[in-house]
């Protein structure tokens, strides 16, 4: 870690995600430590990540993540977007002079943990699934499971436009996720962070027999035990002050932002590379 970059229990988590799915972290970890400082950037001018090639969204997760570090001095690095996740992790890790925690490895604990057939489903983005990370991420967790995945293009289209229920999503969900349901799995990671605020239309289709199981809760555990760890968690009861940013339309993703994340979403701030 270089020694310029000074940080305290009082600098802030960053966290970011292409847009608004990357909320459903935040909300766990506000709940979980509401005293602590949250910088939030929503990459919607550049979203979605998912179709994109490895190296376009390494190279957007860099810049996000080091803007985080430079410019809002965050002490940790919450990357709240699986897709980001499963192609930069590593190098954040390597290059970054604080914490990084991802999504994954928590997702797939956690879902290895809820299954009674041990049979299990992973959706995410067509980048995640093709990347092989929750294959790897199961594999590490030792769990003697049979892997289900499906790639669930257009299902992060729908979140960002705030279409979360309705025909069209549950005709596009019977189709994408027929693959996890034929095969049988008693439990379904959401595998990109978006897929929360789809809860609805996939239990409809999977049946409330299967288990949902979201990253967001598993995540802020770990973000905790870092924090604890490293001796850098925020002490007292003084809430923390939560910032959002976003590189594209700020009024949209204040008023979608606040019906998604809460209250504490009030405004929201642009976000440009061009300091970097
Ligand atoms: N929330 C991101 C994820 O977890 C969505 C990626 C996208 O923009 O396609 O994968």
């Amino acid at each position: 870690m270089p020694l310029s970059h000074k940080v305290s229990s009082d600098s802030p988590i960053g966290m970011f995600d292409s847009g608004f799915g990357g909320l459903t972290v935040a909300r766990a970890l506000i709940d979980l430590m509401p005293q602590e400082n949250l910088v939030y950037i929503g990459d919607t001018g550049r979203y979605p990540y998912g179709n994109k090639p490895a190296d376009e969204v390494r190279g957007y997760a860099k810049e996000l993540a080091w803007s985080l570090v430079r410019e809002y001095g965050a002490k940790m690095i919450v990357v709240a977007c699986n897709t980001a996740a499963s192609v930069a992790l590593d190098e954040l890790v390597d290059e970054l002079p604080v914490p990084v925690i991802g999504v994954i490895d928590p997702g797939a604990r956690a879902l290895v943990r809820v299954t009674r057939n041990n049979k299990v489903g992973v959706i995410g983005t067509v980048g995640t699934i093709s990347s092989g990370a929750y294959v790897q991420a199961i594999r590490t967790t030792g769990a003697s499971v049979a892997l289900t995945s499906a790639a669930c293009p257009g299902f992060v289209e729908f979140v960002e436009r705030d279409q979360t229920t309705g025909d069209e999503v549950m005709v596009l969900a019977e189709r994408l996720l027929a693959p996890v349901r034929d095969a049988g799995v008693d439990s379904l990671l959401l595998g990109c962070t978006h897929y929360p605020y789809l809860s609805r239309v996939i239990s409809d289709v999977m049946g409330s027999g299967v288990v949902l199981v979201s990253s967001a809760d598993e995540t802020a555990f770990v973000v905790k035990q870092e924090l604890e760890a490293t001796q850098l968690m925020r002490a007292g009861a003084t809430t923390g002050e939560h910032k959002f940013l976003s590189s594209g339309d700020i009024a949209w993703f204040a008023q979608l932002g606040r019906r998604l994340l809460g209250p504490e979403l009030e405004t929201a701030t642009q976000w440009s590379n061009n300091k970097i």
